[in-house]
């Protein structure tokens, strides 16, 4: 045993001499020191890695019998489903990651709201955060066209189409994107290329660029105090523990827990009631025929909702991009000298309550047929959504803000 373990550490200290194996792992797992009051909300960031992987290795699978080509995609998905030994389960895997991961990082977008992760010093940890939400975005609509079911057929029809509603270059712009007058093989074929490389590619690089910038500035915390201004003689702060053991430890409890719902879900529900797969999507890819209803997948439903309650197309689409990209000006927005909910004034509490409620009601609307009743709610709730960001300098500024303590107090 005492061999083993000699041979072993021989080893390491050979690869420690020719590359930074140990300095690595002491900058940033056992010699990196975390506030040490993290509670539920602070389990999304490893959550989201572990989906991330789930996600390219289930990819990796199903691409051994996924076939390409608008005469074959679906065909190649039932054999997978049906004839692939495991098949069903890799794809349930993926289909259900996908909802996971939105589920996974709405809530770990919303602990920033709740905390001010986004505020200084963490704008570009922020920023970097937001072009992940990007990527993520299309890499779940470029794969959405793959099963090349009906929903995915008419879904990329429609959201596709959305370019040409910008004036001079918006007919060539949408036809450069499909490659073809209408949806096609040649779409299939160059979607499946960003959805298998392009993306997963980026996913990536942006994930490395954020923990390197997360552990440049440090974890904010619940209470929104900074823990390297009490530091101990040898420079250790005071209110840090090590990455490691501690929250290793604690990230494998929360890794458990969501392995287990998320198994429920992939072996007893994996469609969720048509919310994480659509039925039209189980009837083959009809260019010739419209399905009755269109909508994207509930992740997408919000921001739906809002380009549906601007009767003009062209600022249908601006206010769409917009609630995506109002998200990168809140470190700007935001004029509280606190970060954390637990120490803000009332007006942020209020804002934050009726922003989230607008999220989840236009999320809901973006799944209805379009009636003029759902069509004036969903102007509501863009009204809503939209001025929780613009008068975010005003409420925040003016806000009773209560004194934040010292040190971090219990979790
Ligand atoms: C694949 C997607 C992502 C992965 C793997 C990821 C990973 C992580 C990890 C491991 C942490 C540290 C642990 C934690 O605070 O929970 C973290 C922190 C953070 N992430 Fe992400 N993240 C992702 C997406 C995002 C997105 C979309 C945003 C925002 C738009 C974001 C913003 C932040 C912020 C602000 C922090 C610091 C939070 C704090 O210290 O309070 N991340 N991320």
């Amino acid at each position: 045993m005492n061999m083993i373990k000699q041979s072993l550490c021989n080893f390491i200290s050979w690869v420690d001499a020719r590359y930074p194996l140990l300095k690595t792992w002491n900058e940033h797992l056992a010699k990196y020191y975390v506030p040490k009051n993290f509670n539920f909300w602070y389990f999304f960031g490893a959550l989201a890695l572990l989906v991330l992987v789930i996600q390219i290795v289930t990819g990796i699978w199903l691409t051994m019998n996924y076939k390409p080509s608008a005469e074959e995609a679906f065909a190649s998905v039932e054999y997978i489903m049906r004839d692939v030994e495991w098949g069903w389960l890799v794809r349930y895997l993926h289909s259900t990651g996908s909802s996971a991961f939105f589920i996974v990082i709405y809530l770990h977008m919303f602990r920033a709201l709740l905390y001010g992760s986004f505020k200084k010093p963490r704008e570009l940890l922020w920023c970097t955060g937001m072009f992940i939400y990007l990527t993520l975005m299309g890499e779940a609509f470029f794969g959405y066209l793959l099963p090349w079911g009906q929903m995915s057929y008419w879904g990329a029809q429609v959201i596709i189409s959305l370019f040409a509603a910008i004036p001079i270059v918006g007919d060539g712009l949408a036809e450069w994107i499909r490659g073809d007058y209408v949806v096609s093989d040649v779409t299939l074929n160059r979607f499946f290329a960003f959805h298998v490389i392009a993306m997963p590619l980026i996913l990536v690089g942006l994930v490395f660029v954020h923990i390197i910038s997360l552990h440049e500035v440090g974890s904010n915390n619940p209470d929104g105090v900074d823990i390297k201004k009490h530091k101990d003689k040898n420079g250790i702060p005071l209110d840090g523990i090590p990455f490691h053991p501690y929250y290793t430890v604690k990230d494998i409890v929360g890794a458990i827990v969501f392995l287990i719902l998320f198994s429920l879900v992939v072996f007893y529900a994996p469609e969720m009631g048509g919310y994480f797969l659509e039925h039209a999507n189980f009837v083959p890819a009809d260019p010739l025929q419209t399905p009755e209803h269109i909508a994207p997948v509930w992740y997408f439903t919000p921001f739906y909702a809002i380009l549906r309650a601007i009767p003009s197309q062209l600022w249908g689409v601006i206010a769409m991009g917009l609630a995506v990209f109002m998200f990168f000006l809140l470190p700007w927005l935001d004029r509280s000298p606190v970060k954390s909910i637990r120490y803000r004034g009332y007006y942020y509490r209020i804002a934050l309550t009726a922003f989230v409620i607008s999220f989840v009601c236009l999320g809901w609307l973006g799944m209805q047929a379009a009636t003029p009743m759902y069509s004036w709610l969903s102007r509501l709730f863009t009204v809503i959504y939209f001025l929780f960001f613009v008068l975010m300098p005003f409420y925040t500024s003016i806000d009773r803000d209560k004194p934040v303590p010292e040190r971090v107090t219990a979790p």
